[in-house]
C-alpha cells in the first residue's frame, strides 16, 4: 500500500486545522486544486544579497517551480539563514551548523512532502545537506553554479587564487596598488561562485559524484542557459522522487561518500571537504572516519584547474564537466544510488571530454596522485590533513625549526616585520583558530610568507595550524591539526624554536620535543577565556565536535524521522 502523503496532515484535513492550514496559504492566489493531494515540493533558497555567489538562485528557483508544476506537484519556495562566505565575520563556518538546523527545522515543521536544495556559496551546500539528511525527506540539490571566468588585461584570473597571488605580488611590490585594486571588477563579472575549484565548486562536484544532484550540476556556469533547464528538470524530478519515496538515506550510502572522496581528489578538490563529508555522515550514520580520506590517495588529479591546476570552471563545464570526469573514474567507483533512481555509472554514460588539457585522461593526468593526505603524530593525535597537489613537492618532506603565532592577532601584527626571525626552512605556526578557538575554523591556515622572504623571492613555506584554508589556496599547509589548541591539544605547546618533522611519505607530523619537557608544558597550560559568552556562538562552541569528526554540533549528530504530531492551535 503506498505510503500516506506527508503534506496531507497539513492541507488534507477537513477540519479547523485543515481550514487554517490552506486559508493562509490561499492569500498567495493558490487555488483549491493545488492542495489536492499532490505532492508539496519545498524549495529551501539561500539567496541573499549578502551572499553574491547565490544572487542567481531567485532565477533557478522559478525555474524549479516550473518543473514542479509541470509533474503535478505544488512548489513553495523558502528562505532559510545565507552565508555569505566573503562577507560574514568571523568566519562562514561558524554558522554551518546553524544553517543545517535552520534547514533541519524547516523542512520538519512545514508540510512538504520533498524538497529542494539551493545553495552554492561554500557553507551553504554541505549545511543544507546536513539538515535535509536529518529530516530524510525527498532531496535534491540544484547549486548555483560558478561565475564566468574572470578577465583582466587579456588573461583569465580566478576567484581567490589569483587574489592570494596579487596580495603577495603587491607586498613584495611586484604590482602597484592601483592594479590590484583595478582587478577587483575583472575577477567578479556575473552571478555565480567562485570559478576556481574552491570550496563551493568542490562541494557541488561532490554532490554531484554522490548522486544527490542531476548530472551536469556541478560545473555548467550560473548564468548558462543550460542551468535553468536543468533546474527546471530538477523540479520534475523532484516530484517522482516523492512518489518513488527516494529519500537521502537511499542515496548517502557509504558507497558514496567514497565515490565523493575518489571525486575530490580527481577534480584537485578544496581540503574543505574533508569536514563537510564527515559532518553529511555523521547526519545519515554513515561510519566515515579522517583516515578513510585517503581512498583518494592514488587517485591522480585529472581536472587542470586552479588552485591545482591552471584553467576556471567555466573551461571545466565546456570540457565536459564532471560527467567526463566519472566516466574516467569508472573503473573506481562504487555501486551507488543516485538521485535518478539508478546507479552512478549512468551519470558517465556517453560523457566525453571535449578538451584534453583542461580534463586529462588517467593515462595522462595532471599529477600522478593527488588525493588528501591525512598526518598524524605527537603534534596531531587525531590527525591533521595536506593537500599534496596544492603543494611544494620539497615542502611535503621536511623538518625545521618552528616560528609560533599563539593569535591570529600576533601573525596580522607580526608577518611584515623586517626583524622576524624566519628563514625559507621556517615552520610557521598557528594556534587558536581551530572550531572552538576562533571560533569556527576560519580559512587562515595559509598564512601570508613574511614580507622580508616575499622580497626575497619565496613564495612557500611549510605551515601548520588548527585552521582550515581557503578551497581556492595553495601551498604546503598542514590544516585541521585535531585536538585544536584551545581544546588542549599538543599544537598549544608548540613553541618558537622547538623543531617540526613532517614526512608525507610516512603520513607523519612530529614535534621533536620529549614527552618530559610537554608534560611540564601542559601543566600550565591555560585555554584562552572564550570570546563570545552567549547566543548561537556560545552554543557553538560549547558543542563543537573537533574537525577529525567533522565539527558538527554534537546534539545534530544523526537524524530524527518522526512525523510531527501536534498542532499550534
Ligand atoms: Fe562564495 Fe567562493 S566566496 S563560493
Amino acid at each position: 500500500m503506498k505510503k500516506p502523503r506527508r503534506s496531507a496532515a497539513w492541507y488534507g484535513k477537513l477540519d479547523k486545522d485543515g481550514f487554517i492550514h490552506r486559508s493562509w496559504m490561499k492569500n498567495q492566489g493558490f487555488p483549491d486544486h493545488a492542495f489536492d493531494g499532490r505532492p508539496i515540493i519545498g524549495i529551501c533558497n539561500t539567496w541573499s544579497e549578502l551572499t553574491p555567489c547565490n544572487s542567481g538562485l531567485r532565477t533557478l528557483a522559478e525555474a524549479v517551480k516550473r518543473g514542479v508544476w509541470e509533474a503535478g506537484g505544488f512548489p513553495v519556495e523558502f528562505p532559510v539563514t545565507s552565508l555569505g562566505e566573503t562577507q560574514m565575520k568571523p568566519t562562514a563556518m561558524l554558522f554551518r551548523n546553524l544553517l543545517a538546523m535552520d534547514v533541519e527545522e524547516c523542512i520538519r515543521a512545514y508540510g512538504i512532502d520533498g524538497v529542494v536544495l539551493l545553495g552554492g556559496c561554500d557553507k551553504t551546500t554541505p549545511g543544507q545537506v546536513m539538515g535535509a539528511a536529518s529530516v530524510d525527506l525527498p532531496a535534491i540539490v540544484v547549486s548555483s553554479g560558478p561565475m564566468l571566468n574572470g578577465k583582466w588585461r587579456g588573461r583569465d584570473i580566478g576567484s581567490g587564487t589569483d587574489v592570494w597571488k596579487f596580495s603577495e605580488s603587491v607586498r613584495a611590490g611586484e604590482m602597484t596598488l592601483q592594479d590590484f585594486m583595478a582587478a577587483e571588477s575583472g575577477m567578479s563579472r556575473s552571478a555565480g561562485v567562485c570559478m576556481t575549484m574552491g570550496t563551493a565548486s568542490t562541494m557541488a562536484a561532490l554532490v554531484e559524484a554522490m548522486g544527490l544532484a542531476l548530472p551536469t550540476n556541478a560545473a555548467l556556469p550560473a548564468v548558462d542557459a543550460r542551468r535553468t533547464a536543468l533546474a527546471h528538470h530538477t523540479g520534475r524530478r523532484i516530484v517522482e522522487m516523492v512518489e518513488e519515496d527516494l529519500k537521502p538515506s537511499d542515496i548517502l550510502t557509504r558507497a558514496a561518500f567514497e565515490n565523493a572522496i575518489l571525486a575530490n581528489a580527481a577534480v584537485g578538490g578544496s581540503t574543505n571537504a574533508v569536514v563537510h563529508l564527515l559532518a553529511i555522515a555523521g547526519r545519515v550514520g554513515v561510519d566515515l572516519a579522517l583516515d578513510d580520506i585517503e581512498l583518494g590517495r592514488d587517485i591522480p588529479l585529472l581536472v587542470n584547474c586552479m588552485p591545482s591546476g591552471k584553467y576556471l570552471m567555466e573551461d571545466f563545464a565546456y570540457a565536459g564537466g564532471m560527467p567526463a570526469v566519472l566516466a574516467q573514474l569508472r573503473a573506481h567507483l562504487r555501486p551507488a544510488r543516485t538521485v535518478l533512481g539508478g546507479d552512478i555509472a549512468a551519470y558517465a554514460e556517453g560523457a566525453e571530454i571535449y578538451n584534453t588539457d583542461v580534463i586529462r585522461p588517467m593515462s595522462d593526468p595532471v599529477k600522478p596522485a593527488a588525493g588528501l593526505r591525512v598526518l598524524r603524530g605527537n603534534l596531531a593525535p587525531d590527525g591533521a590533513i595536506v593537500k599534496p597537489s596544492a603543494a611544494t613537492a620539497d615542502l611535503l618532506e621536511h623538518e625545521g625549526p618552528a616560528y609560533v603565532f599563539e593569535t591570529i592577532e600576533q601573525l596580522k601584527a607580526e608577518i611584515d616585520r623586517d626583524d622576524l626571525p624566519v628563514t625559507p626552512d621556517t615552520v610557521l605556526v598557528l594556534k587558536g583558530c581551530g572550531p572552538k578557538g576562533y571560533p569556527g575554523m576560519p580559512e587562515v591556515g595559509n598564512m601570508p610568507i613574511p614580507a622580508k622572504l616575499v622580497r626575497a623571492g619565496v613564495r612557500d613555506m611549510l605551515r601548520i595550524s588548527d585552521a582550515r584554508m581557503s578551497g581556492t589556496a595553495f601551498g604546503t599547509v598542514v590544516l585541521h591539526v585535531a585536538p585544536e589548541a584551545q581544546a588542549g591539544g599538543p599544537l598549544a605547546l608548540v613553541r618558537t624554536g622547538d623543531r617540526i618533522r613532517v614526512s608525507v611519505s610516512k603520513g607523519e607530523v612530529a614535534l621533536l620535543v620529549d614527552a618530559a619537557e610537554l608534560d611540564a608544558r601542559r601543566a600550565n597550560w591555560r585555554p584562552d577565556p572564550p570570546h563570545y559568552t552567549r547566543g548561537y556562538a556560545k552554543l557553538y562552541v560549547d558543542h563543537v565536535l573537533q574537525a577529525d569528526k567533522g565539527a558538527d554540533l554534537d546534539f545534530l549528530v544523526g537524524k530524527d524521522t518522526r512525523p510531527v504530531t501536534r498542532e499550534s492551535h
